[in-house]
């Protein structure tokens, strides 16, 4: 499979459809100073398209944008990023493992109209149960990178990560409260997907 071929279409789709933005260009290049592993952030495009979804539902609140963060350093460079964007009003950023901060917080927090989950793969099933019951009635719940470049349907990948999406897999089909689908994406970080579910319960 030739990536580049989709990297160089993801960019020139990007060239008419997403603005050049000082600030994201910045945010950039301060994670990476900071040697972050900035490759695993999503794509311009599938940033944009999760923007244009919260647009879309008049979002009001969004688990992830209450940013759960494991490690200080990747805290520490949020909310120098979210401040240089001057968003600190918009932006809470709770420190330490996300399963712990996610039991911290009780069925009566006032419910997220979106969840995104992109943290260890392998926790994969425990953060979406606690997302189903911390999003509401109608709202979203999106699973970053389950494509893991087509492996999760090959039996010969015993990999964590592939484990941990079969793992979401299997227990969301047997899930009467929820719909989801998988959209495979491919694009300037290679052979992926998301998994869009629609909380049909709270
Ligand atoms: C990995 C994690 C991500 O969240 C991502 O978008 C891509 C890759 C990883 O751990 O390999
Ligand atoms: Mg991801």
């Amino acid at each position: 499979a030739n990536l580049a071929l989709w990297a160089r279409a993801d960019e020139y789709h990007d060239s008419f459809l997403i603005k050049p933005d000082p600030i994201l260009d910045s945010v950039q290049e301060k994670t990476k100073a900071r040697g972050i592993d900035y490759e695993i952030a999503v794509s311009p495009a599938q940033g944009k398209f999760l923007h244009l979804l919260l647009l879309s539902i008049n979002a009001q609140r969004v688990l992830e944008v209450v940013a759960l963060e494991l490690e200080d350093l990747h805290a520490d460079v949020i909310e120098e990023n979210v401040k240089a964007a001057g968003q600190t009003e918009k932006v809470r950023v709770v420190r330490g493992p996300a399963l712990q901060s996610l039991e911290a917080m009780p069925d009566s927090t006032e419910k997220f109209d979106l969840a995104f989950i992109d943290a260890d793969k392998e926790n994969n099933t425990n953060y979406f149960i606690h997302a189903k019951r911390l999003v509401r009635k109608g709202g979203i719940i999106i699973v970053d990178n389950v494509g893991r470049r087509g492996r999760v349907a090959d039996p010969a990948s015993t990999d964590s990560s592939v484990e941990g999406v079969r793992a979401l897999l299997r227990y969301i089909k047997d899930d009467p409260d929820v719909e989801a689908t998988t959209i495979h994406t491919v694009g300037v970080k290679g052979f992926d997907g998301f998994l869009y579910a629609y909380n049909g319960k709270n």
